[in-house]
């Protein structure tokens, strides 16, 4: 791997890294020799996901639900305990939830903002000291904010707080990586469009609604996993450190 590129040295938490895009990030930084910390709510996924990804490398996970504010505290406290520093936050945790307008519950609609919104400013705000510490002019700490081209387009697809609560996180990462600039602190966002995880399965088992869905795709096909790997360490590297405040679509020309 070239130098511009390499993680060796530094230290990573994915939220979400147990599966679908986190652990394709998470993976990828450990390859490029990171030492990466990984969270979830399910205890065993998160040992799963250390033993997988921990013999390419060091990968550590811990249980936690950012769906609170006690739990991001918990885990921000439990890593302060095991890390000095804290070089590159990616926020990927995430949820949906769909519905017919009339009857979408507001239960669902708090739920998706509170894990795709509030529970990624907290997370922030409690990892900023960890990342302070870590970022310099030379090379700056990472906040990687995953996103989706569904804060961008149009297409809803019912899922009427998605959309939205990837838009306030789009706009949220503006804000913060213009302030966080002078503190040696870069934010970026990474859009994606389709790719293979659990939140899209159930299109990707379908065959015609997977056929529906890639027709509305320019490259007709979903995003691949060394497509988001190498995205994800491009920023985190030096290849990212000059950039803050980018929303980056990954989606095969979708939102165009
Ligand atoms: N897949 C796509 O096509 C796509 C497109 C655009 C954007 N995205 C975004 O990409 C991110 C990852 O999505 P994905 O498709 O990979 O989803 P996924 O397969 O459902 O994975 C979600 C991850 O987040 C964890 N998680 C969920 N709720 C949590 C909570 N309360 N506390 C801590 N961890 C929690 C899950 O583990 P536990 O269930 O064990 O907690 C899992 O590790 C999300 O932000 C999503 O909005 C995905």
């Amino acid at each position: 791997m070239h130098p511009y590129f390499s993680l060796q040295g530094r230290t990573a938490l994915v939220t979400g890294g147990t599966r679908g895009i986190g652990k394709m990030i998470a993976k990828a930084y450990v390859e490029a020799g990171a030492t990466v910390y990984v969270c979830a709510r399910d205890v065993e996924a998160c040992r799963q996901t250390a033993d997988e990804l921990g013999a390419l490398g060091r990968c550590h996970a811990v249980a936690a639900n950012l769906a609170t504010e006690e739990g991001v505290q918990q885990l921000a406290t439990r890593l302060g305990e095991q890390m000095t520093h804290l070089d590159i936050l990616v926020n990927n945790a995430g949820t949906t939830w769909g519905a017919p307008l009339e009857s979408y519950p507001i239960k669902g609609w708090e739920k998706v903002m509170q894990l795709n919104v509030t529970s990624v400013f907290n997370c922030i705000q409690q990892f900023l000291p960890l990342l302070r510490k870590a970022g310099s002019p030379a090379n700056p700490a990472r906040i990687i904010n995953i996103g989706s081209v569904a804060g961008i387009s149009s297409f809803g697809e019912q899922a009427y707080a998605y959309g939205p609560s990837k838009a306030a996180l789009h706009q949220l990462s503006r804000i913060l990586a213009r302030e966080l600039v002078s503190q040696h602190i870069n934010v970026n966002v990474i859009a994606p469009g389709r790719f293979p995880s659990k939140m899209t399965q159930h299109i990707d088992r379908d065959a015609q609604a997977l056929a529906q869905d890639t027709a509305l795709i320019p490259m007709k096909r979903w995003g691949r996993e060394e497509e988001m790997a190498a995205l994800a360490i491009s920023l985190a590297s030096t290849a990212g450190a000059y950039m803050t405040g980018n929303i980056i679509p990954l989606d095969g020309g979708f939102s165009l």
